[in-house]
């Protein structure tokens, strides 16, 4: 990171800082601020705050692992997800995460290297006797096979 990113970033957590106060109450919503306009929140930013607030950068990373909606690292322009609730394991959501991870050459958990797309697991999406389930950015899709998410990932750009 670039000495005027870290400035810039060190501006703006002081600036949170002043709107949401110090206590770890706060910690939420300048992670939330954080993640909206960078996109991730580097380790950088995570001492930072810690820094801030007076807390352990453990318990900042922590929180960031809790929260789907937040990431250490910047996601991808488009978000995949894949159930892995039990009743869309048993209607073959193994072969589908497969497919994905040989079509794209990254794994679950991972951003292709041109940041186009993220994979995720995710829990139960209320489809479960339509599964397995698939959810590209805010649209669902269910009974996915192999072929059909790789059609639907082939459209992502
Ligand atoms: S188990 Fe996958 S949607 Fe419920």
């Amino acid at each position: 990171m670039l000495l005027y990113e870290q400035n810039s970033i060190v501006e703006e957590i002081s600036e949170l800082v002043t709107i949401h106060g110090k206590d770890r109450s706060a910690l939420l919503p300048i992670l939330q601020a954080i993640q909206m306009k960078y996109n991730c929140i580097s380790d950088f930013a995570q001492q930072e705050i810690a820094r801030k607030l007076s807390i352990s950068p453990v318990e900042v990373y922590s929180v960031i692992s809790f929260y789907s909606f937040l990431s250490p690292e910047a996601e991808g322009r488009n978000k995949v997800q894949v159930c892995t609730t039990i009743s869309c394991e048993l209607a073959g959501r193994s072969h589908v995460v497969r497919a994905i991870e040989r079509e794209l050459n990254v794994k679950f958990g991972e951003t292709t290297k041109d940041r186009r797309i993220t994979l995720e697991y995710t829990n139960c999406l209320g489809m479960c006797d339509q599964g397995p389930a698939l959810v590209v950015n805010d649209d669902v899709y269910t009974r996915m096979t192999p072929e059909k998410a790789i059609e639907i990932i082939s459209e992502l750009r």
